[in-house]
């Protein structure tokens, strides 16, 4: 069966009719970056890649981020799940943070170049993802604005997406998410290539340069500005799908789905090229 390339809207694009074991070979791999560098999201409908295949794939993409949490039989595989049964307690607890927008790595000095994820379950309830293009959010700024935010750095943190995602947390939890080191980063994220982009996101505590009310305000703004609809791309799962997205431009979020889900997503990252400047 031939493969066929649709166009979404406002970005990403969906492939239809493609397999898992054609993908790994270095030429998919090749047309693969040129999509995402193209279109920020790729979508491989019901592709049912399998895990030794997409460490492959991910390999033939960049350099895999290998976890530390020996969830998975491949040290560089996630297991996305709320489920405490089908990962560790404290992994799946954290696991509630993915129901706020955010950009993965933004509390380290090279956040990931990109992300894919595929499904393994999926809820006929819920757990949607959705993506935001900080690209677009950016360049559909005021130029005013644009001027305004030049020079602004903010201190990203693993508490304040914790915070976000788990309101009643212990004293304990809370000092456990201190411990985690946070990150100063611009603001605006100006590449090597002079594209430009906003680091916001559920990591994003503090303003540096303002009063704190005043930062906060900001960061919640420009995290709403950055996911209007015009901005999103919502994706509903059929099990099989593979998506992979540009992490360096795209915010995203899980729809929200019970703990006890059958939703189980397989991820890996591709370690970061471009630090924040
Ligand atoms: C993630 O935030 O990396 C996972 C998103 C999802 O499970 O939809």
């Amino acid at each position: 069966m031939t493969a066929a390339f649709t166009p979404l809207n406002p970005f990403g694009i969906e492939i239809t009719g493609a397999s898992g074991d054609h993908l790994v070979r270095p030429e998919a791999a090749d047309r693969c970056q040129e999509l995402l560098a193209e279109h920020g999201v790729v979508i491989y409908r019901e592709l049912n890649i399998g895990d030794d295949d997409l460490v492959a794939f991910t390999r033939l993409l960049g350099e895999p981020e290998v976890a530390r949490t020996s969830e998975h039989r491949h040290p560089e595989i996630d297991t996305i799940t709320l489920d405490p049964a089908k990962t560790n307690a404290t992994l799946a607890v954290y696991r509630r943070g993915n129901f706020h927008w955010h950009i993965d790595g933004a509390t380290i000095e090279v956040p990931q170049k990109a992300t894919l994820l595929t499904a393994r379950e999926v809820d006929p309830a819920g757990g949607d993802t959705e993506f935001a293009s900080t690209f677009l959010a950016y360049q559909a700024l005021p130029e005013e604005e644009k001027a305004r935010l030049e020079g602004l750095t903010v201190v990203h943190s693993f508490a304040a997406a914790q915070a976000r995602a788990n309101p009643d947390a212990s004293e304990e939890e809370r000092a456990a998410w201190e411990r985690v080191p946070s990150r100063v980063h611009p603001l605006v994220w100006t590449r090597r290539n002079g594209r430009k982009s906003l680091l916001v996101g559920a990591t994003a505590g503090q303003v540096v340069e303002l009063p704190e009310d005043e930062g906060r305000t900001l960061l919640e703004r420009l995290l709403e500005w950055a996911t209007q609809p015009r901005f999103v791309l919502r994706h509903r799962w059929r099990r099989g799908d593979l998506v992979i997205w540009d992490n360096t431009g795209m915010l995203h979020r899980a729809m929200p789905f019970e703990p006890t889900s059958r939703r189980l997503m397989h991820r890996t990252t591709l370690i970061g090229e471009e630090a924040v400047a």
